[in-house]
């Protein structure tokens, strides 16, 4: 209503709302290297139009003459109370979008309620980032390093700093095959720009012979093996769990083995997401492996889920199918870099206002309506 009551002063919003022509703003603004960087996927793009087909697989099927006028989509997913099932996905160098970065973002969410989950390849420190969060709420995304004592001393920095779950990725253990980056020979890492939070880290420095800013090549030479290769097995996970209190999530789970897995090990959640396409090309659209992984957990953890969301309506259709909370990722990366703080607000408050709208119409006053409606959603054949 917002939108249209402006429209009558002449007034068009400042950014697109449709998400095509955010991406296609953002492209404008931003050099070919971040851009690249952000948009692109592993391989052909396959993994990335496998997520937006699933989509296209599936069905709201609206019911009318129900009482909706009054909505609420609170909720509280692993102790975090949220306005709505919707978190900002873990996105690391947003200091290439924009100079707001990661504290712009997180101002952005906090005014919203929204949960937004720091990435460990983040642009800005754990502890700057929780400064600008404020009260609002905030989950941590670990890459493992391959030091014990770094893993270690990243987790008690989160923890002290407010960060209330874990967000554990499994599935970048090293960068996927992204031609868009290679045919650039574009990779922020390498000039330094998301390692502040290992660059920050007195386990990390402790292994250098001069600090980051003296010395950048051997900070960069120290931060690619910590963060290639992998420290991850299944029963390394005891290491997490005896240094993180609160509830720990598993991102990058795609089989519903894995699921199971994860909850044998006395996991909190998971994250059914193939990273945005951008890992594994050809891998099977996210949504498509949302049921098998709902159906696996059995309610024992909280499943959320991220990869093609692209509007409201995306987050409803993986609500409806399981999801207790869905992670939105590269628009609002291009709503920071075409607005700053005001962009990620205008995208979180579009992508909001279209999940209200769309489930109302739907004929859904709320989540444990959603919920109780199993005729809510049909999957057409492919
Ligand atoms: C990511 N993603 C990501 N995930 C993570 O666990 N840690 C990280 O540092 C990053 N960094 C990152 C950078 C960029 C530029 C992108 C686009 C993505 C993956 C992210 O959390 C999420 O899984 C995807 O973005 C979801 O896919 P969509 O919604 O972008 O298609």
């Amino acid at each position: 209503a917002e939108i249209y009551l402006h429209g009558l002063a002449g007034q068009t919003p400042a950014l697109p709302t449709d998400p095509a022509r955010l991406e296609e703003a953002a492209r404008a603004v931003l050099d070919d290297g971040p851009f690249g960087y952000v948009a692109g996927g592993a391989g052909q793009g396959a993994t990335m139009r496998a997520n937006r087909a699933a989509f296209d697989r599936h069905g709201l099927v609206p019911r009318m003459l129900r009482e909706t006028t009054v909505r609420d989509w609170s909720t509280t997913v692993l102790g975090t109370a949220m306005p709505a099932p919707l978190l900002l996905a873990p996105i690391g160098v947003l200091s290439i979008m924009h100079e707001d970065a990661e504290p712009g973002v997180a101002r952005a969410a906090a005014g919203l309620g929204v949960p937004m989950v720091l990435s460990t390849a983040s642009s800005h420190t754990i502890e700057e980032v929780a400064e600008a969060s404020g009260e609002g709420p905030r989950w941590f995304q670990l890459y493992w390093p391959t030091e014990d004592a770094v893993t270690v001393s990243l987790l008690d920095r989160a923890r002290r700093a407010g960060f209330s779950a874990l967000v554990v990725t499994l599935d970048t253990w090293t960068l996927g095959w992204r031609p868009a980056d290679l045919d650039q020979s574009y990779l922020p890492f390498l000039r330094g720009v998301g390692c502040a939070v290992p660059f920050s880290d007195p386990a990390f420095l402790a292994g250098l012979a001069a600090s980051p800013e003296d010395d950048l090549m051997a900070a960069v030479g120290r931060w690619v093996p910590m963060f290639t290769g992998t420290a991850l097995r299944w029963d390394r996970l005891d290491l997490i769990r005896e240094h993180w209190d609160g509830p720990i999530v598993l991102k990058g789970v795609l089989h519903p083995e894995d699921a199971l897995r994860a909850v044998e090990a006395g996991m909190d959640g998971v994250v059914v997401s193939n990273h945005g396409g951008r890992q594994v090309d050809r891998a099977v659209g996210s949504l498509s492996a949302l049921p098998g992984v709902v159906a696996a957990v059995e309610g024992r953890a909280a499943v959320l889920f991220d990869s093609g969301v692209r509007t409201g309506a995306d987050v409803a259709v993986a609500l409806a199918l399981g999801a207790d909370a869905v992670l939105l990722g590269r628009p609002y990366a291009y709503g920071l870099a075409l607005g700053g703080q005001d962009g990620v607000t205008h995208v979180l408050r579009s992508v909001l206002a279209e999940m209200d709208l769309t489930l109302a119409l739907a004929g859904h006053a709320d989540l444990a309506g959603l919920r109780s409606s199993p005729d809510a959603l049909v999957t057409l054949p492919r």
